[in-house]
């Protein structure tokens, strides 16, 4: 498969594609402390392989949004450049990850007469069903990133999942809106375009890493993704196959860092060296009662395990208490068959998935993107999820807008709400 060639950083792609047959889709991962690509390939009959990736340090993010404009888009750049320089060939369009507390996911209701009794439900109707149900129902500073259909019903008749050729004169929808907030929508479309990447789609961040790293079965019978990463723990909850809810809780794995940092009185530097090589979720486990860290040239220093493990678990137990309420607030903390899978940077603390059992109160996995052929080896790390989940979805758009492909009533991304906005925003570059 080649992995030898691709042990660096290896993105190629895009754009400049020398097969026909083969489309280029790129996912994008804007994070606060990372910024990672994926690219993949999708072949005519449908077939994806992921064929380049890359990562790099970001700046100028503040808890999953941006901060500046310039910071990230130069984090972007960097790392897509690096990428390009290698494979000779540019990345100009991408599915972004949107991240942060802002994002919002409304219940929401809708219903239209569509004619009479003989009327054949067809895709305009679930436009403008969806329409009546997101309209005045979304404050108007918010963007729409999507409109998961739940049930429609057609003539006071409910349950229904796919009500196109369906006859009936009154149509119903019951819905989960997502939504941000239209200036940080506006800024990390403006801070891409900045590193000359249209975002074509802006996706929750879990959302993102569901994709890459659900099963269909586990959608269906209802499971949590909990994406941990650097600044924000965002989650999203699927059942029958739909996206229920999403929250992101504004704390991640870097409070931990700082915490140790802090209360040890060590370098941000020592405190993350701890956390990523001694630290285990499983607290108590580990039965060494020192943690020695030495530097090369420097004194070797010292620490009690008991009191790096309290500072750990005391932050641990916040974020996770935090995704709880949320997940109660959704009416989800005692109902996903298939527990909670954890993924994101801050998954790979050893162990943590022993800790967020314990207080979710659910079986717990760690998830990696699955298996998809082409360098996916390379991308088979929780802190890759979201990046291939992206690529993923933008690949599974491409598959849907085949011309050969059978007609399917249902979008699996929404296009925006507002395409005025995006001619608005890309006039000004
Ligand atoms: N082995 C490890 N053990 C514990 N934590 C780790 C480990 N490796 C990485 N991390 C942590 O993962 C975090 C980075 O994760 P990730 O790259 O997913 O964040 P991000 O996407 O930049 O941030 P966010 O999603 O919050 O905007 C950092 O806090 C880092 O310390
Ligand atoms: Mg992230």
């Amino acid at each position: 498969m080649g992995e030898e060639k691709l042990a660096g950083p290896a993105l190629v792609c895009y754009n400049k594609t020398m097969d026909n047959d083969k489309r280029f889709v790129t996912g994008l991962d804007v994070g606060t402390e990372n910024v990672r690509a994926v690219v993949a390939t999708v072949t005519k009959e449908g077939a994806v392989a992921i064929v380049g990736y890359n990562e790099g340090k970001s700046a100028g993010m503040r808890k999953g949004v941006p901060a500046n404009l310039t910071g990230p888009a130069s984090s972007i750049d960097k790392m897509l450049g690096e990428a390009e320089r290698m494979g000779g060939i540019e990345v100009r369009s991408a599915y972004v990850s949107i991240n942060g507390s802002q994002i919002l996911s409304t219940r929401t209701e809708g219903m239209i007469a569509v004619g009479t009794v003989e009327h054949e439900i067809d895709d305009k109707d679930l436009d403008r069903v969806e329409d009546v149900a997101v309209t005045g129902r979304i404050p108007a500073n918010r963007d729409v990133l999507d409109v998961v259909p739940l049930e429609y019903a057609l003539d006071g008749q409910g349950g229904i999942k796919d009500p196109i050729g369906m006859s009936g004169a009154r149509l119903e929808i019951r819905a989960n809106v997502i939504s941000a907030l239209t200036p940080n929508c506006e800024n990390l479309k403006k801070t891409t375009m900045a590193a000359d990447v249209e975002a074509k789609r802006l996706i929750p961040t879990a959302v993102a890493a569901a994709r890459a790293v659900l099963t269909e079965r586990q959608k269906e019978n209802g499971v949590a993704v909990i994406d941990m990463g650097a600044a924000t723990t965002s989650i999203a909850v699927y059942e029958e196959g739909d996206l229920q809810y999403v929250g992101v809780v504004p704390a991640g794995s870097n409070n931990i860092t700082n915490d140790l940092a802090i209360v040890l009185a060590i370098s941000p530097d020592m405190a993350e060296e701890i956390k990523t090589r001694f630290v285990t979720g499983g607290f108590g486990s580990d039965k060494n009662p020192l943690i020695r860290i030495g530097k090369e040239g420097k004194a070797e220093r010292t620490f009690e395990r008991k009191e790096v493990e309290e500072v750990v678990k005391a932050r641990l137990d916040e974020i996770f208490s935090e995704v709880r309420k949320k997940l109660k607030t959704a009416k989800y903390d005692q109902r996903l068959p298939e527990g909670i899978i954890l993924t994101g940077g801050g998954a790979k603390m050893r162990d943590i998935e022993v800790f967020a059992k314990e207080t979710l109160e659910a079986a717990v996995k760690i998830g990696v993107p699955q298996s998809l052929g082409g360098v996916s080896e390379a991308v088979e790390k929780p802190e890759y999820s979201v990046a291939v989940g992206l690529a993923l979805l933008a690949a599974d758009q491409i598959n849907l807008d085949m011309p050969s492909t059978t007609k399917k009533s249902k979008k699996p991304i929404k296009t925006l709400k507002a395409p005025s906005f995006f001619k608005k925003l890309f006039s000004k570059f």
